[in-house]
């Protein structure tokens, strides 16, 4: 009999929270059979050191690296220029792809009008630029082309519904792109994207809830997020945190607003994505720049050291049914 288990990786801010580093730990441990990006498009960015050598992929999931089937699901967006020019990066990268990426048949299609038209009106806003608005648009809107339309793309479709549910022990570990806060329903419309970015958009792409094991929620120890609204208060501090973080966005350079992390909307986040185990990024960075606070209530509360900052937070999150042993504070550079 086919069984088939599903982990989730959410963002549970802004996206830029460190997916990548938690998918790679992940699969580094040779739990999962399939990586599955499971939202969004070309507008994503994930920084790899692989090997020493830097690669920035947007639309082909990290599995790849690692020799394990990485799926680009239905609930994405697909860009076939983008991923036949990350294809090419990775093989002069030395990176084996044949017969480890592949895109379901299902998923709607990026073309150069849907990349020109959000190069355009994207600006209000502010999108990256990478056509996803418009092509989900139009998947939505029944006038969308599907990657089974394109013959080029044909040696890389599946059925997911054959790959999940017609082969032995399937693991998947499904990676979203951007972040609960830019979700289409959940974030703060219209500054969103326009895809589900939460731990249920995973499920979308033919993965039964019943199949769901683990949700790893991941976010920073203080908030970023790259758009048009304003969300940085005046404060040195902030912006220093943005120097020290190297905040700046891995698709289009722009140098992201920083805040302070808000309790309500993290307990929002944990709650709806239904988050069992969860990493807080870049904990270095505020040591570096020696401060440390939250906002709770609407209300700023300051510590006196990362530790205090940590119980504070840990004792919340017991009280969000999240055990302490499974809430990790991780560096820039640790793995987890
Ligand atoms: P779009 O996804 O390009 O339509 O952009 C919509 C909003 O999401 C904008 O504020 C973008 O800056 C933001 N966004 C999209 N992708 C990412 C990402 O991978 N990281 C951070 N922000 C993103
Ligand atoms: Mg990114």
């Amino acid at each position: 009999m086919s069984t088939l288990s599903t982990d989730v990786i959410v963002d549970l801010q802004y996206g830029d929270c460190g997916k990548g580093k938690i998918a790679h730990h992940l699969c580094k441990e040779g739990l999962y059979t399939h990586v599955l990006r499971y939202n969004g498009g070309a507008n994503a960015g994930h920084t790899i050191f692989h090997k020493e050598k830097k690669f920035i992929t947007h639309q082909i999931p990290a599995g790849v690296f690692f020799g394990i089937k990485s799926v680009v699901g239905s609930g994405c967006v697909l860009d076939p220029v983008q991923f036949f020019a990350e294809l090419e990066m990775l093989k002069e990268g030395g990176v084996e792809t044949q017969d480890k990426i592949f895109v379901a048949e299902n998923v709607h299609v990026i073309t150069d009008a849907h990349r020109e038209e959000d190069k355009r009106e994207g600006l209000r806003i502010g999108t990256t630029g990478r056509g996803n608005g418009p092509a989900y648009r139009e998947k939505y809107g029944r006038t969308g082309v599907r990657a089974s339309d394109v013959p080029e793309l044909k040696p890389y479709l599946i059925n997911l519904y054959e790959e999940w549910y017609k082969r032995d022990d399937v693991r998947v570990l499904a990676e979203g792109a951007q972040g609960f806060g830019l979700d289409i329903d959940w974030g703060d419309y219209p500054y969103v994207t326009s895809s589900h970015c939460t731990a249920a958009g995973a499920l979308l792409n033919g993965l039964s809830p019943r199949s769901l094991k683990d949700v790893w929620g991941v976010a920073k120890v203080y908030e970023t997020y790259v758009g048009s609204k304003k969300f940085q208060p005046e404060d040195e501090v902030l912006n220093k945190i943005g120097d020290v973080g190297e905040e700046f966005g891995a698709t289009t350079g722009r140098r992201r607003q920083v805040n302070w992390m808000n309790m309500q909307t993290l307990e929002r986040a944990v709650r709806m994505n239904g988050v069992t185990r969860i990493v807080f990024n870049k904990v270095d960075v505020l040591r570096t720049v020696g401060a440390w606070a939250v906002y709770d209530d609407n209300k700023k509360v300051e510590f006196k050291n990362g530790e205090d900052m940590q119980a504070f937070v840990s004792e919340r999150l017991k009280s969000m049914g999240i055990l302490p042993e499974h809430i990790y504070f991780s560096e820039s550079k640790d793995k987890i």
